[in-house]
């Protein structure tokens, strides 16, 4: 349901930087001028610049980036994605965690969770996963996918494919690297995390993390990461509206996911082929405590990397980490 104050912020919206007079907003919303003056107030406690001045009305200057499930519902054109559930925590732990939660009570297909803020943030291999607020992207989709657990992983790849073409379509030269990281220019721009409860032979529900560095600065960026990170901020030198950005990101992942469930997972995979760089190239694969060398001479329609190493022996490599070997060494 819209409330009064998101109608007043969308009638602010349709005029940026313009004067719109109390009595029209009145008229318009049915609303008297000391609601107006009232939800204005409220506005402007959530962060939006509005100016108010006495025979001219209200102008907004900017409107704050804020990840707010009105906001969200308000631009979101989805059938299943963020429909059935949408939790938006100001800051939480781990959105991934706060899914799974989820999950396992039994939430619906589609419940998202995302947050402003995550306090730890996990990346694959339990490593932090950088979520400072206010400038991210932090979100994890519930999924409860009629395939068997050996499958899952495609979903991963899905993802991959997904939050790409979205990216690539904000007009960013984006590459995957196997099996899911994001990259600009060899920087990570976005990671996934996908993680899977099952019972018997069969998927119980899977969660689908996803962090997006969206408007950091480069001299936010952690010493550790600023080398091996950017954001689309960095990349385009414009910042971008996170609600929208989260919206677009669920639509496309649907229109991925009900793909794979029509039609299988070969048209995923063609999609992904044309977004990486890695087939032919010299690399390692830190698999648990194993390194593997080789060429990589494909990934095949399971969406597995098969590694040649020096020796001629091919090796299927399902999960792993993937680092190039520059001609000139590591
Ligand atoms: C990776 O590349 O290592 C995966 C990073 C996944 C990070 C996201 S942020 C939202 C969700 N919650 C988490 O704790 N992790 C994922």
């Amino acid at each position: 349901m819209t409330t009064t104050k998101q109608r007043l912020l969308a009638c602010l919206k349709e005029a940026p930087r313009q004067w719109v007079s109390g009595q029209r907003i009145s008229n318009r919303l049915g609303i008297s001028r000391t609601a107006i003056w009232k939800q204005i107030n409220s506005l402007k406690q959530d962060g939006h610049l509005i100016q108010s001045a006495p025979k001219k009305g209200y102008c907004l200057e900017q409107a704050a980036d804020i990840l707010s499930p009105g906001q969200i519902r308000e631009n979101l054109r989805t059938r299943v994605m963020g429909r059935s559930g949408l939790v938006i925590f100001k800051e939480t732990d781990a959105t991934n965690r706060q899914a799974k939660i989820l999950a396992a009570r039994g939430e619906a297909e589609g419940t998202v969770v995302a947050a402003d803020a995550q306090t730890d943030g996990r990346g694959r291999i339990s490593r932090s996963w950088f979520s400072p607020a206010g400038q991210n992207i932090y979100m994890s989709i519930i999924l409860r996918p009629p395939m068997a657990p050996a499958q899952a992983p495609r979903l991963t790849l899905m993802s991959a494919v997904a939050v790409a073409q979205v990216l690539q379509s904000a007009g960013l030269n984006v590459r995957i690297k196997w099996p899911n990281d994001i990259l600009i220019n060899s920087r990570k721009v976005a990671g996934i995390l996908t993680e899977i409860g099952t019972e018997m032979d069969r998927v119980d529900w899977v969660v689908v993390g996803l962090g997006l560095n969206v408007n950091t600065p480069a001299e936010k960026m952690p010493p550790e990461i600023q080398q091996n990170a950017t954001s689309m901020l960095m990349e385009k030198g414009r910042p971008f509206e996170r609600a929208a950005l989260l919206c677009v990101l669920l639509e496309n992942f649907e229109t991925r996911y009900e793909q794979l469930k029509a039609e299988g997972f070969g048209p995923i995979m063609d999609q992904w082929r044309r977004m990486t760089d890695i087939i032919g190239q010299k690399v390692f694969v830190d698999v648990m405590d194993r390194r593997h060398y080789g060429t990589v001479t494909a990934v095949d329609d399971d969406g597995v990397l098969i590694l040649e190493d020096d020796h001629g022996q091919t090796h299927r490599i399902f999960s792993g980490d993937v680092t190039r070997v520059r001609p000139n060494g590591i």
